[in-house]
C-alpha cells in the first residue's frame, strides 16, 4: 500500500470555540478522553468513487441516519497512538506507520475498505498540525489520537458495508488510570473471555471492548482496576487485560508474554517493549502462561514483575490478582526493576529524550 497521499485534505480554518484561560485550566489536568480539539480529519469511501473529500475540519457532532450500518452490525475499527511535544517545543508522533498497518489489518479482518497508509499518515499529520497547541505540558502528557472508520451506508441488509466514514479526532492527555496509580489491581475472569480461536480478538474493533465491558464491571465490583482475559478454549491461559498486552518478568532475568496467536492484540507498545528489553540482552519468550502458573510463580518469589503496556496506559506495573476464591500479590506490589528500566527508556524515546536506535520517531 503506498505511502503516498492520494488527496490532498482541505482545511477549514477554526478558531478555537474554547477560550484560552479555560484550555489552560483543562491542560493542567486533563485525565484520559473527556475533552476534544478543536478540529478532526474526515474521508469518505464509496465503493463507486474510492476514497474522496479528504479534510480538517470543525470538531462537531456527525449527523447518522437510523439506519446507518455500523449502529446495527458494530463493523468498526479504531486505532490509538500519541503525539508528544519534543524538548525543543516541536512535536513527535511514536511509530505511526505500525498503526496506518495495523488499522488496514483490522479493517481486512472486519471486510472493510482499506485506508492508504498515506491517507492514514497523512490525516493524522494534519491533524496533530493543526491542534499541536493541545498538547499538555504537564509530565507524562500528550496528545491521544483517535483514528476510527465505521461502516456509512445506509441499509440493514447483513453484508460488508460500501460506504465508510473514516475520522482522527485528539484529545490532551495525561494518565490514563485515576489519581495516576503506581500500580494496578486485576480480576481474572473465569465467566466471560474476550476472544475465541478465529475471532476478532487481533482486530482494534469496537466489539471486542463492547464484550468486555461486563467483565470489566466485574472487575470494578471485585475492587480491581482492570479484568484480565483468559483463553476462551481452556479458561487457562493468561491473554490480555481488557485494553492492554501483559508481561511477566523472572527472578532469572527473563521475560515472558503471551503469543499472539489469532486471539491478542498485536500491540504497538508491546512490540516496542520486546524490541528494548531483546537490545538491552533480556531473554524474552512468546508463550503461553497459565493463571495457575503466575499464581505459582508469585508465590514461590521465581516471579518478581507483572506489568501491562498500551498507547493509553504506557506501562503500569500489576500489584495484585484477584479472582474467585484467591489472591496474590507481585513482588512488593509496586513498580519492579526492569518495568522501570523499559517503561523510562520506551517514554524518553517517545518524547525525545533518550536516543531512538529503531528510528521510531516521527518529527513533525
Ligand atoms: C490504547 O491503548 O490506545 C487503546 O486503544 C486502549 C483503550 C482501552 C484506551
Amino acid at each position: 500500500m503506498s505511502d503516498a497521499p492520494d488527496l490532498e485534505f482541505a482545511f477549514e480554518a477554526h478558531g478555537s470555540p474554547v477560550p484560552a484561560s479555560e484550555r489552560e485550566a483543562i491542560l493542567a489536568n486533563p485525565g484520559f478522553g473527556k475533552v476534544f480539539t478543536d478540529h478532526m480529519a474526515m474521508v469518505r469511501y464509496s465503493a463507486d468513487r474510492g476514497w474522496h473529500d479528504a479534510k480538517i475540519t470543525p470538531y462537531g457532532p456527525i449527523q447518522m441516519d437510523p439506519a446507518t450500518a455500523v449502529l446495527h452490525y458494530a463493523q468498526e475499527i479504531f486505532e490509538g497512538m500519541k503525539a508528544y511535544r519534543l524538548p525543543d517545543g516541536g512535536t513527535a508522533l511514536f511509530r505511526p506507520d505500525a498503526n496506518a498497518r495495523r488499522f488496514n489489518d483490522s479493517a481486512r479482518r472486519m471486510a472493510m475498505a482499506e485506508l492508504p497508509e498515506g491517507l492514514f499518515l497523512e490525516s493524522v499529520r494534519q491533524l496533530v498540525r493543526a491542534d499541536k497547541d493541545w498538547i499538555p505540558a504537564i509530565e507524562g502528557g500528550s496528545l491521544y489520537l483517535r483514528p476510527f472508520m465505521f461502516a456509512s451506508e445506509v441499509f440493514l441488509g447483513v453484508k460488508p458495508a460500501s460506504e465508510y466514514l473514516y475520522l482522527v479526532i485528539a484529545s490532551p492527555a495525561g494518565g490514563y488510570f485515576k489519581g495516576g496509580a503506581s500500580s494496578i489491581s486485576v480480576w481474572a475472569s473465569q465467566d466471560y473471555t474476550r476472544a475465541a480461536p478465529g475471532g476478532t480478538g487481533a482486530a482494534k474493533c469496537g466489539g471486542n471492548y463492547a464484550a468486555s465491558l461486563i467483565a470489566q464491571a466485574e472487575a470494578i465490583r471485585e475492587g480491581c482496576d482492570q479484568v484480565v482475559f483468559l483463553d476462551a478454549a481452556q479458561r487457562s491461559y493468561v491473554e490480555e487485560l481488557g485494553g492492554m498486552n501483559l508481561f511477566f518478568v523472572f527472578d532469572d532475568g527473563s521475560m515472558t508474554t503471551p503469543p499472539l496467536g489469532g486471539t491478542i492484540l498485536p500491540g504497538i507498545t508491546r512490540d516496542s517493549i520486546l524490541t528494548l528489553a531483546r537490545d538491552a540482552g533480556v531473554s524474552v519468550r512468546e508463550e503461553p502462561y497459565t493463571l495457575d502458573q503466575w499464581h505459582a510463580d508469585a508465590q514461590s518469589g521465581r516471579l518478581r514483575e507483572t506489568f501491562a503496556c498500551g498507547t493509553a496506559a504506557v506501562v503500569t506495573p500489576v500489584g495484585t490478582v484477584k479472582g474467585e476464591g484467591f489472591e496474590f500479590g507481585i513482588g512488593n506490589r509496586g513498580p519492579g526493576l526492569l518495568t522501570e528500566q523499559l517503561r523510562t527508556q520506551l517514554v524518553g524515546i517517545q518524547r525525545g529524550e533518550a536516543p531512538d536506535p529503531h528510528g521510531w520517531i516521527e518529527r513533525l
